[in-house]
């Protein structure tokens, strides 16, 4: 075996859970932007995003034995602590560790102002960030070496009015990441950057990037300038691929999703890295209606996948 092979690491990625709520919601919880979330839970998400797609998908992830599992946000919907009790317990049955898998925001996370300022994020999930964790000023981006690979999981999630899923990167949090990369003692090693909104404008049309999209993305690709690394994001709920100067951008769809649409349908991608890079990229979909020997469908990843 080459040295080349042996160096190789695989990751494999998923993200956005957004699991209907099995339980009834206090209406006092339910006040401000989150009567907004249930309602769309209630008559339209949660028709389609299933705990048993989830699970089956978290089957075929913990049978991949990656060397790191990334989960790129958007755990819960509404923020709501009973949620992360929930969620965290499944990630667990399935098998699982927080020593192999890394954890960051969604906007869904950071649901409510409340929610944002009391870091429920952090609190929910604190079995599954490096112990004593703390946001506070300085917490993102998580760190983590590996192999042939580091990677910085960064935090672009923060409160936002009820009509926006945007988030926010600011230059504190920017100048940090550019520093992880430029570490001496990192050298040699391929950058990963796990986020979960997407470094790209969503579309030409700007109402739909101002409640979708990513601000600071201008700030974030001119500080990484020329960089090498491989970007992986969720919050579109789409496979997606696109080359953005020299950053492989790789959207992976919504983990719980039962649909048809190929686009769409829950799925995990799998990245092979070397030092040099990535190696290899999979999508294994999920058709969580097919017998359990034939439900997940392994295909090589496209370089572009046009997911507008
Ligand atoms: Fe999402
Ligand atoms: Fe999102």
């Amino acid at each position: 075996m080459n040295s080349d092979a042996e160096n190789q690491i695989r990751i494999v990625h998923f993200s956005d859970l957004h699991l209907p709520l099995n339980r009834l919601v206090p209406p006092w919880r339910l006040l401000g932007k989150r009567v907004l979330g249930w309602a769309n839970l209630t008559f339209n998400r949660g028709k389609t995003h299933q705990l048993r797609v989830l699970t089956q998908l978290l089957g075929g992830i913990v049978d991949e034995k990656a060397d790191l599992v990334l989960l790129t946000g958007d755990i819960t919907s509404l923020a709501l602590q009973f949620e992360y009790d929930e969620l965290s317990g499944i990630l667990n049955e399935s098998g699982l560790e927080p020593e192999t898998t890394l954890v960051i925001p969604g906007n869904h996370d950071r649901y409510t102002l409340g929610a944002d300022l009391t870091n429920s994020f952090e609190r929910g999930m604190s079995d599954w960030l490096p112990a004593g964790f703390s946001r506070g000023d300085n917490g993102y981006p998580l760190k983590r070496e590996l192999g042939p690979v580091v990677v910085a999981g960064l935090s672009t999630s923060i409160w936002r009015n009820p009509a926006r899923a945007a988030g926010y990167i600011d230059d504190p949090q920017i100048h940090r990441l550019i520093e992880i990369f430029k570490d001496d003692s990192l050298a040699g090693r391929w950058p990963v950057i796990a986020m979960h909104h997407p470094p790209f404008k969503r579309s030409a049309a700007l109402l739909h990037d101002y409640r979708t999209g990513l601000d600071g993305t201008d700030n974030l690709l001119e500080a990484l300038g020329d960089t090498k690394a491989t970007v992986c994001h969720g919050h579109m709920h789409l496979a997606s691929r696109r080359q953005i100067g020299n950053l492989d951008v790789i959207g992976v769809p919504s983990a719980s999703n039962n649909t048809a649409n190929p686009q769409t349908q829950a799925a995990y991608n799998v990245l092979t890295f070397s030092n040099r890079g990535l190696v290899r990229a999979q999508t294994v979909r999920l058709h969580p209606n097919r017998e359990p020997e034939h439900c997940f469908e392994r295909i090589e990843m496209p370089k572009e996948i046009n997911a507008d």
